[in-house]
Order: C-alpha cells, then sequence, then structure tokens
C-alpha cells in the first residue's frame, strides 16, 4: 500500500536556505540595540529511562533562527562595529561520542553549513559570554529553558553589576526576546510554507491510508501504527504531536492518549494526527465510521460540523478577526443542534459563553496559529482586541461535536450516544482568500464512505 501512496508526497521542497536565516536574524537584530546581546539556547535533552533519552527536539526559536537542531549547543549575536554577528556554541566533533551517539557537525560543520559567523566548543561558552556581557547593556534572553545557561548570564551580570557600581551606570538588565520572534515566526515565508505544505500532503495521505485500512475489529493501536509509520516511511521526523486515536466513546475525550481499544462494529473513529517536517508542523483530524458506512445518526452530526468547518474557513481572509472562524463555526454547529432538537434555547441564548447549551458539546476553540510548533507562537488579542489576519498567518480551523454519554455532568441525547467528530485543516490566509494546505486529505461524507476500507 505505501509503495504507491509514496508517489502521491512528491518531491520534498528545497530546506530554508542560509540567506533566509540570515534575513531572519537581520529583522530580529534590526529591533535590538546595537550594545545590546541576544543569547537562545536548545532544549534540554529528556530521559526515557536510565540512559535512553526522549527523541531529540530543539527550541522552535533556534530552529527558527539558525537552522541548528542538535542539543547542548547556544546562540549568542551581538553588534561589532555596527554589524551584527552570530556565535553558535556546539558540541565539538569527538570519534568516541560519535561512535556511540551518532554524527555531529561539530564547530567545523557549524562554520561551513549554517548561517553563523563564529562557532565554538559549548565548554567555551562561559568565559566567552562572560566576556560579551562584560561590554553590553542589555541581554535578550529567555530564562527557564536550561538553568546552567540563567547562572551563566546571571553571573555575568552580577559580575558587571558590581563594576558598574563603581562607576555608577547601573546594573544590566534581563529582556525575554521571545516576543519579538513570536511576531517573525506568526508570517510565514514561502519557503516556510512549502515545508508546510509538505508535511500537510504527507499527513494527508497518512490519514488516507489509515481510512483505507479500517475495517470492523481494527484496533485503535493498528490505525495509529498506520498513520505514523508513513509519517517515517515518506521522509518527515513523525509526529508533531502524540496522535489522538479514539474509536466510539474514547473519540469524545478531546485528548484522549490511550489508543489501545478494538473498536466497535457501528463506530466512529477519530484520529488528530499530524507529521513534522524539517521543524514544521500539520495537524489534521479526521473522522469516520470504521465499518465504512455512517448511520443516519452520525451522518447528521458528521455534515453538521463539516458545514461549521466549511464556514470557519471561508473567513479565513485577511483583515478578518482572528475569531470570526470560531464565532462563524459556533453559529452553524448551534443552529444545527437546534434543528436536531439537541438544543432547546434560541440560537442566541445557545451561543452565551456562561449559560448556553452549545458548550456542552462544543467546548474548544476553533483554531490555533500552527508552524514550527504544532500550536504555534503570536499573541491572538494584541492590546486586547482579536489580531487581524493577514497575508502568510497559517492557523488551524477544528470545529466538533462530542456526545459523551459518560459524562456526568450533561443528558447526553440517545440518539447521538458516544459519537465524536472533529475535522481538522490547516489554512494558510492569502490575498485571495483561504489557502487549505490539508486539502487533500478526504472529507466529505460521499469520499469517506468510498475510501474507507479499499486499498489504494
Ligand atoms: N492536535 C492538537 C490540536 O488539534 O490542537
Ligand atoms: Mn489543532
Ligand atoms: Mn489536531
Amino acid at each position: 500500500m505505501f509503495d504507491d501512496a509514496r508517489a502521491l508526497v512528491g518531491s520534498a521542497p528545497p530546506p530554508i536556505s542560509i540567506d533566509e536565516f540570515r534575513s531572519r536574524q537581520s529583522r530580529l537584530f534590526s529591533q535590538i540595540g546595537s550594545d545590546e546581546i541576544v543569547i537562545l539556547c536548545s532544549s534540554p535533552e529528556t530521559i526515557h529511562s536510565n540512559d535512553v533519552h526522549h527523541p531529540y527536539r530543539s527550541q522552535s526559536d533556534m530552529i527558527y533562527l539558525t537552522g541548528w537542531y542538535e542539543p547542548e549547543s547556544v546562540m549568542f549575536a551581538e553588534c561589532i562595529d555596527g554589524v551584527w554577528k552570530v556565535t553558535l556554541f556546539v558540541q565539538p566533533k569527538d570519534t568516541l561520542k560519535e561512535i556511540w551517539e551518532g554524527r555531529r557537525p561539530g564547530v567545523e560543520g557549524a562554520l561551513k553549513d549554517w548561517a553563523v559567523d563564529f562557532a565554538y566548543p559549548i565548554g567555551d561558552l562561559r568565559s566567552r559570554l562572560g566576556d560579551a556581557i562584560s561590554r553590553c547593556s542589555k541581554v535578550h534572553h529567555q530564562t527557564g529553558i536550561r538553568n546552567e545557561i540563567d547562572s551563566i548570564v546571571t553571573d555575568a551580570i552580577q559580575l558587571r553589576g558590581r563594576a558598574r557600581q563603581m562607576n555608577g551606570s547601573g546594573p544590566v538588565g534581563i529582556e525575554d526576546p521571545s516576543a519579538k520572534i513570536a511576531e517573525l515566526r506568526l508570517r510565514k515565508s514561502p519557503a516556510e510554507i512549502e515545508q508546510m505544505r509538505h508535511a500537510s500532503i504527507i499527513s494527508s495521505i497518512a490519514h488516507e491510508a489509515a481510512m483505507r485500512s479500517s475495517m470492523s475489529g481494527r484496533t485503535e493501536n493498528q490505525i495509529q501504527a498506520i498513520i505514523e509509520g508513513f509519517f517515517v516511511f515518506a521522509g518527515t521526523s513523525g509526529w508533531a504531536y502524540p496522535s489522538i486515536v479514539g474509536c466510539g466513546e474514547n473519540a469524545t475525550i478531546l485528548h484522549y492518549k490511550e489508543n489501545n481499544s478494538p473498536c466497535g462494529d457501528d463506530e466512529i473513529i477519530l484520529i488528530d494526527a499530524g507529521s513534522e517536517f524539517r521543524g514544521y508542523a500539520s495537524d489534521i483530524t479526521r473522522s469516520w465510521p470504521i465499518n465504512g458506512k455512517f448511520t443516519d445518526a452520525q451522518k447528521e452530526l458528521y455534515q453538521l460540523v463539516l458545514d461549521s468547518q466549511e464556514a470557519a474557513i471561508a473567513e479565513c481572509k485577511v483583515g478578518n478577526p482572528f475569531n470570526a472562524p470560531h464565532e462563524a463555526a459556533r453559529r452553524v454547529l448551534a443552529e444545527g443542534l437546534i434543528k436536531l432538537g439537541v438544543i432547546t434555547q434560541n440560537l442566541e441564548e445557545s451561543l452565551d459563553n456562561e449559560n448556553g447549551q452549545l458548550k456542552n458539546w462544543y467546548m474548544h476553540n476553533t483554531s490555533h496559529w500552527i508552524g514550527l510548533d504544532v500550536h504555534d507562537v503570536g499573541i491572538y488579542k494584541p492590546n486586547g482586541e482579536p489580531r487581524l489576519f493577514e497575508s502568510g498567518m497559517c492557523l488551524t480551523v477544528e470545529p466538533g461535536l462530542y456526545f459523551g454519554s459518560w459524562r456526568p455532568d450533561v443528558d447526553c441525547p440517545e440518539r447521538y450516544s458516544n459519537i465524536g467528530i472533529r475535522i481538522e485543516d490547516d489554512v494558510l490566509i492569502t490575498e485571495s482568500g483561504p489557502d487549505v494546505l490539508t486539502s487533500s486529505c478526504p472529507k466529505t461524507i460521499a469520499e469517506i464512505e468510498s475510501i474507507v476500507g479499499k486499498s489504494f
């Protein structure tokens, strides 16, 4: 099955260029004083058990500004004679370590293939950074990621503070640069969009493969294996977030994690799974009957969620506020549930955030930004008002309905008992309207019924 599907993925786009990393760096440095410095660090490695590490994934800000994915690394930038220079501190090449743990680009590799001006072994960090901090007026550094880097910064600042006490010029301050970087990351470049589109295509095919492998008697984990197997087969680094694979009442648990139940013959399976390609996330949810045929009740809810999603996607337009898709989805869902007799309030009452009945069945937001992080950075309400969409912004659109009859807090209508449906796509805002990056993933009732259980 995968051999045929591989042909559908197409070739991968070129990686982000060195020039683009330089331009990202320049856009950040243009907002920083010339006597200030910037420090970014890689995420710490985390332990699965004893000497086994979790798969490593660095900090997205570090990836965004340098493209450097290795652990135990720090980026540092300062302005020398009016020109910003970027230094990377990295794990040096070490044959014995590389025999055990894998290849390292080292100092030489960093200088040759990355957008940096200088590179040094990570062991030099304390002395070189200390020197730089002693010369600067402010350190842009996000504390709380790596304690040892925080202590280098605070120790150097304290030393500097004492020196400054002598000449009265006051202490050096620390400022978190992440809000400035988030504003840059919020607007995706054409090259970034191509990475995201590639991840989205792979995730779309993975969902289709999962649909095709569905049949009565499958278990959630078997379907999960198909989807995640395809992520790796197609050349991504794997999932962008742990997959949610839930059948029947498990589909009504928003962040269901166990993924280990057998699927009942007449149940809907809800899969929220997306791959990560060169650090960029995709995020898709599809819901389908495991046996390939929607019941009438499942169809009623499915079509309603799909209608609400299409109404929400139509709101993804330049100049619209960020909450426009959410409000459109809520309105369609509430109108539909009133027609189906589930909601007994009038439309306006049902939409009330405190006492409206809609939130019994639709309790989450419709959208989040997506990019290097699946829940990407970027303030939703700058100055307290919803942000207006601009070309290049990417968000998910993911309405759903969840009728868990196990819930003690609501009376679940018998007809819809234990049906959970979410439909999620990734949308790029463009001047010519919404561009759905995940549009190749099947989602109409007719498409799904013609695909489930049928091989490629
Ligand atoms: N996959 C997590 C989410 O949809 O937000
Ligand atoms: Mn999402
Ligand atoms: Mn999702």
